[in-house]
């Protein structure tokens, strides 16, 4: 079932690039024209005014703070060499090891089948959501097949609880829910805003396109529901939701705080990051730094350093009593069709079922990062919520937008006669399976 085809591994590289750019720019485009109502003070807008130690680790000494700076989309490496080998040290502080927070001994909701039931599915119609994106609203852009929005999940052993949107409300009330992460997280983020906001009148709430941070605000229950762009978790030069360095990565490895600045005080947040990682080498820029020397790392060990670094902050940071972690596991791409169908050359443009085969796993979850990300969890399960996606998902071959999305770069005609070459095999329609991811979350909050 498993194929590692190591030629092949370039083109979705590539591919992803340019998807993620395309996303980025289009969910602005698409947001640019929602207003902005008013400011939470408690943000940093300005990351270059605010005291600089504030995204530094604090045990450092104050000029090494200034002097190594913030990185942004101009930074670079003044040098490169080879991964010293340099560990981010993490003690896991949870006082009560080994006490998971779920609840539902005896049942694993990852573990299921997908049935199809238009009556309890879509949750929302797409053309009701004023914060819909252009990236993820299939029908819209011309899917006529429909069916992608009528699959429940149904787990083995038990039920989900049932998805109400007065019962979510009230779990969020006078609290502030806060995705962090990349475009599918942003797309999961669009879900839920999208779940919550048919029953809160225009003028009761409000959306600020201020990114990084987006909040979607309901004054009646003093709730915001916000995305944060922090596509590698950790401080890097990605971190403008608009304008990456697209050449090359650069991240400080032991730095989480430029982001947790701004999620510090939210009630509940929901963390991912993968994709990004799976885009060849990435440059290691540590805190401590003289003259700009990077160091160079593989995707998968950088990615292991950047969760090191977000291990600890919620092991330091976080009081399980008051606030609730979720990592979402890796979302799986569907840009081979041979996995799933053995001799065909397409990749997800066309699927209008889900894959039937229990247990199926394509290319696009990789195992070694999985293998990384149970083993941190793990060691974390006071404190963190696992929303493991990744089985589910890779079931929905049909749920991408392919090339029923809008693409802001116009399509040459070369590319338009041949629909697998521009198809967005990573991303997920709305309605659609993100929505299960968030009725998951429902079920664990
Ligand atoms: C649901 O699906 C069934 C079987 O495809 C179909 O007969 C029925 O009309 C559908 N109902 C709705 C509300 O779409
Ligand atoms: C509104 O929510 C915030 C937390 O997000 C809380 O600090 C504040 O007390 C709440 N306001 C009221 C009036 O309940
Ligand atoms: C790069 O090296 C030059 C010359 O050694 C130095 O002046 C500059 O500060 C370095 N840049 C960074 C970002 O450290
Ligand atoms: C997620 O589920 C897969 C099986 O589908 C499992 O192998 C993996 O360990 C799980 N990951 C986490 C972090 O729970």
């Amino acid at each position: 079932m498993q194929r590692w085809n190591r030629k092949k591994a370039h083109f979705p590289l590539l591919v992803l690039f340019f998807l993620v750019f395309v996303a980025v720019t289009t969910f602005l485009h698409s947001e640019s024209s929602i207003h902005q109502i008013h400011e939470n003070p408690d943000h940093v807008h300005n990351h270059q005014e605010a005291s600089p130690v504030v995204y530094v680790k604090p045990n450092l000494p104050a000029h090494l703070n200034r002097a190594s700076g913030i990185l942004d989309r101009f930074s670079g490496c003044n040098s490169t060499k080879e991964y010293s080998g340099r560990k981010i040290s993490w003690v896991d502080r949870s006082q009560q090891p080994g006490k998971r927070r779920e609840g539902l001994q005896g049942c694993d909701i990852f573990s299921g089948k997908w049935v199809y039931d238009n009556t309890s599915h879509p949750l929302y119609i797409e053309s009701d959501c004023p914060y819909m994106s252009d990236q993820l609203a299939c029908h819209k852009h011309g899917r006529s097949d429909l069916g992608y929005q009528y699959w429940r999940w149904q787990p083995h052993n038990c039920n989900l609880k049932r998805w109400t949107v007065a019962e979510m409300w009230e779990k969020l009330r006078n609290k502030r829910l806060m995705f962090v992460g990349d475009s599918l997280n942003r797309g999961q983020w669009i879900s839920m805003v999208c779940l919550l906001q048919s029953v809160i009148p225009a003028d009761k709430r409000s959306m600020s396109p201020n990114a990084p941070l987006t909040i979607f605000r309901a004054e009646e229950y003093n709730a915001t529901v916000e995305f944060l762009w922090a596509p590698l978790l950790v401080e890097s030069n990605s971190d403008d939701p608009v304008k990456h360095s697209l050449n090359e990565r650069i991240i400080r490895p032991d730095s989480v705080l430029k982001h947790s600045s701004q999620f510090e005080h939210a009630d509940i947040l929901v963390f991912n990051t993968y994709l990004w990682w799976r885009q060849g080498p990435v440059k290691l820029l540590w805190t401590d730094a003289e003259n700009g020397a990077c160091e160079e790392l593989d995707g998968l060990g950088a990615m292991e350093l950047a969760m090191g670094a977000w291990a600890d902050w919620v092991s330091s940071k976080v009081d399980p009593l008051k606030k609730r972690v979720f990592f979402v596991t890796m979302s799986p791409t569907h840009l081979w069709s041979r996995e799933w169908k053995p001799e065909s050359e397409g990749n997800c443009y066309g699927e209008k079922e889900p894959i039937g085969v229990e247990g199926y796993w394509g290319s696009g979850s990789d195992l070694p990062t999985m293998r990384m990300v149970d083993n941190i969890l793990s060691k974390m399960s006071s404190k963190v919520t696992v929303i493991n996606i990744t089985q589910l998902s890779e079931y929905r071959k049909d749920g991408h937008p392919s090339i029923y999305r809008k693409f802001w770069e116009p399509l040459p005609p070369e590319k338009l006669s041949n629909p697998t070459s521009y198809s967005d095999c990573i991303h997920w329609c709305l309605p659609g399976v993100p929505d299960v991811w968030n009725e998951l979350l429902f079920h664990l909050l």
